[in-house]
């Protein structure tokens, strides 16, 4: 599959753009990677036609970007509207979202309104799924301004927001109509931000594609220090991969699954501590070394590899021992999991890699995730 071209009709003026097509047919849409094109008018052209649009964002990244992307909607469509909302995963709930709601009916939006999610996955998943309930759906566009939701969550189409007792919990499969990439916004991203994006990135390697893991370790470094030839490549290859996977299997019933490495100890471990305390990418890193430590002890993959693995996950800055969650660690930790979207009739189920570059889910006993959280989890 010939996923990368640049797009015709576009202007290539200072910028090369690369162009990604997540392919499900109908629903087939666009992934933009470029420098510079939150602002360019023509970035925005051959969307659907309405008489408003509404920016979703937060009170972090509005006065960053906000004023930019209305000007570059301007010459596009008549009426654009903000929605600012809070920053941060705590606010990723019920009545955040119903904050877009109830600014898209007091300006008596129609269901041709044009929602573009300008942020982070925060602002990504609760806009998308705010565009699949607001009259039964209106369209929107993901404008990922963060390393994590560029290579990851603006893809793909999984849109929620979390409940106390699980994360991601209510939610909708409903796709954009394009994404946006725009490389120069990822600048502003705080440090620690930036290594919780490397997560996910680092995560394509191990259950699709070791060539990438030998890369993304060769240039580790370069990406930290947020080098620009090799960002533009990470995140290619990493929305490269994730369209290839999405468009096999969109609504999770097999390989779908695959993305979620390291995700159900990274999810107990957010919500165990309370949503926001580590960052999603943070419980994502220390969740893929709980997972091939998980990999190790079936059997699948060598303890050299879980150093290396380790090894890289420190490098990009991010945690590798888990977090006690109390006195009964590893009960509080397999409650938490039992929850999880993989888990089958109480059964969870876990995503394990082998030194192929190939991924699985599968139950696992509860007596090898306990001693694997003993002893993955600080003393
Ligand atoms: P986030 O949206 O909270 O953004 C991180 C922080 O960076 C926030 O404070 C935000 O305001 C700020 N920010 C955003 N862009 C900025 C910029 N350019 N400059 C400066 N600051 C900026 O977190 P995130 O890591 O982007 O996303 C995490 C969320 O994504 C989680 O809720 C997770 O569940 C979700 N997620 C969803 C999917 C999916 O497939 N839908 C996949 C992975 C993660
Ligand atoms: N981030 C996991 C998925 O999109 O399926």
């Amino acid at each position: 599959m010939d996923l990368a071209h640049v797009a015709p009709g576009l202007p290539t003026h200072s910028v090369e753009r690369h162009w990604l097509t997540v392919e499900l047919g109908a629903r087939s849409y666009s992934i933009v990677i470029g420098n510079g094109l939150l602002g360019d008018p023509a970035t925005w052209a051959g969307l659907p036609r309405a008489q408003t649009v509404a920016i979703v964002t937060n009170e972090v990244v509005a006065p960053l970007y906000l004023q930019p992307l209305r000007a570059a909607l301007a010459p596009h469509y008549s009426r654009v509207l903000d929605i600012v909302l809070p920053d941060g995963e705590a606010h990723k709930d019920w009545p955040t979202l119903n904050r877009i709601f109830d600014a898209l009916l007091e300006h008596a939006c129609d269901r041709k309104t044009v929602l573009f999610a300008l942020g982070g996955g925060v602002v990504g998943d609760m806009t998308g799924f705010a565009a699949a309930c607001y009259q039964r759906g209106v369209p929107f566009v993901q404008v990922p301004t963060t390393l994590l939701a560029q290579v990851d969550s603006s893809v793909g189409g999984k849109t929620a927001i979390n409940h106390p007792r699980g994360k991601n919990m209510i939610g909708a499969f409903y796709q954009p109509l394009r994404v946006v990439c725009d490389l120069d916004t990822l600048a502003t991203l705080p440090p620690r931000e930036y290594s919780a994006g490397l997560a996910e990135v680092i995560k394509y390697g191990p259950i699709y594609d070791l060539a990438f893991l030998d890369w993304i370790e060769a240039h580790i470094e370069r990406l930290c220090a947020r080098d620009a030839d090799a960002l533009a490549y990470a995140v290619r290859r990493s929305c490269e991969i994730k369209a290839a996977v999405v468009g096999q299997d969109e609504r999770e019933s097999g390989l779908r699954a695959i993305l979620n490495f390291g995700h159900t100890f990274g999810h107990a471990i957010e919500a165990g501590l309370g949503y926001g305390q580590w960052l999603h990418g943070e419980a994502v890193g220390c969740g893929m070394v709980m997972a091939a430590t998980l990999s190790q002890r079936l059997g699948r993959v060598s303890p050299t590899f879980v150093r290396r693995l380790t090894r890289l996950i420190a490098a990009a800055g991010l945690p590798t021992r888990a977090p006690r969650l109390g006195s009964d660690n590893a009960a509080r930790y397999l409650a938490l999991m039992r929850v999880d979207k993989k888990a089958d009739a109480g059964a969870i189920r876990f995503v394990v890699v082998d030194e192929a570059g190939h991924a699985e889910v599968r139950a696992v006993p509860d007596a090898v995730v306990a001693e694997v959280i003993e002893a993955c989890s600080l003393s």
